[in-house]
C-alpha cells in the first residue's frame, strides 16, 4: 500500500504548471475514472479535463476485461480531449497515451518500459500499464475522446485474479518507492508535449520506437478467434499493426492480442 500523498489539493497543485489538468476531478474511489469522464464529456466538458481516483471498483480494460486499482496502489487517470482526427487516426489518441506513459515512467525510474501492440506498456516481460481511448463521433468528425491510462505503481491485479499476461507494478520491476504525484506530474505534461503529434509520422516513428517484439515472429489472436502468425514490421500510419504473415501477405491488423511464438 502507498503511502504518498495524493489528495484533490496535492494533485492540483502538482499539475498547476501543466497546460493540461484542468478541471481536475478526483474520486477517493469511483466505478471508472473513464466512465466519469465520459459523462463531463457529453456535458461539453473542455480539453484538458482530467479524471483520477485513488482506487477503480469497475475499471475498465480493453475489451471485456477488467482493469484493477486497488485503492492507493497506482495510477487511474481519463483525460478529456478534442482533437481534429479523421475516424480512421482515432488510435492516434491511444498512441498517444502510450507514448506518454514510456516516458512518464523513463523520467521517475530507470526502467526501460516497452510497447506491446495495440497499447500496453511492458517492463521486462510483463504488463504494467493499459491504455483505453473511448471516442465519440459525430456529422463534422471526432467530438470527444477520452483517453484513459491505467498504471501499476505499488501492486498490480488483486492475487488469484486470472489474466491473460503477466502482471507487475513499477515498484516491483524498479526495487524502489515510486511517488504517484510525480509520475502523475510527468504523465500529464507528456500528454500536452506530444499531444500536437497526433496524427502525423513523428507520433508514430515515437512510438515504433518503443515497439516490443519488433522484426520477431508473433501469434495474433484475432476478434472472432482465428489467429495469424507472422514477423512484426511496425505499425501503419493509422496505428495498425503491420505483420508479414506466414503466407507472405503483409497485413494491416487493426483489433486483436499479440503473443510470442517460438519459431
Ligand atoms: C487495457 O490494458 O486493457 C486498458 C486498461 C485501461 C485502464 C484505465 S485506468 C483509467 C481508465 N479508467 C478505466 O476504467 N480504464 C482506464
Amino acid at each position: 500500500m502507498q503511502t504518498d500523498s495524493f489528495s484533490h489539493s496535492e494533485i492540483e497543485q502538482a499539475l498547476s504548471q501543466e497546460p493540461y489538468g484542468y478541471p481536475l476531478y478526483y474520486f477517493k474511489s469511483t466505478g471508472s475514472t473513464n466512465e466519469e469522464a465520459i459523462k463531463l464529456a457529453c456535458d461539453g466538458a473542455p480539453t484538458g479535463t482530467i479524471v483520477v481516483a485513488n482506487e477503480q471498483t469497475a475499471g475498465r480494460g480493453r475489451g471485456d476485461r477488467q482493469w484493477y486499482t486497488p485503492a492507493s496502489s497506482g495510477l487511474a487517470v481519463s483525460i478529456i480531449l478534442r482533437p481534429a482526427l479523421p475516424s480512421r487516426q482515432i488510435s492516434h489518441v491511444a498512441l498517444l497515451g502510450a507514448i506518454a506513459t514510456v516516458q512518464a515512467i523513463k523520467s521517475i525510474s530507470n526502467l526501460q518500459p516497452k510497447l506491446k501492440w495495440p497499447n500496453d506498456v511492458w517492463i521486462n516481460g510483463k504488463k504494467v500499464a493499459g491504455i483505453l481511448g473511448e471516442s465519440s463521433h459525430g456529422t463534422a468528425g471526432t467530438e470527444w475522446v477520452v483517453l484513459g491510462i491505467g498504471i501499476n505503481v505499488s501492486s498490480g491485479p488483486p492475487a488469484g485474479t486470472t489474466t491473460r499476461h503477466p502482471f507487475s507494478c513499477l515498484e516491483e520491476q524498479s526495487g524502489h518507492p515510486i511517488d504517484r504525484l510525480e509520475l502523475l506530474r510527468e504523465l500529464i505534461g507528456a500528454v500536452s508535449e506530444h499531444s500536437s503529434n497526433m496524427g502525423t509520422k513523428t507520433l508514430v516513428s515515437i512510438w515504433e520506437k518503443h515497439m516490443m517484439w519488433r522484426g520477431k515472429r508473433v501469434c495474433v489472436l484475432n476478434p472472432d478467434g482465428t489467429s495469424t502468425d507472422g514477423n512484426v514490421l511496425g505499425i501503419d500510419p493509422d496505428g495498425a499493426l503491420l505483420l508479414d504473415s506466414i503466407d507472405g501477405i503483409v497485413r494491416h491488423i487493426t483489433a486483436g492480442d499479440i503473443s510470442r511464438t517460438n519459431t
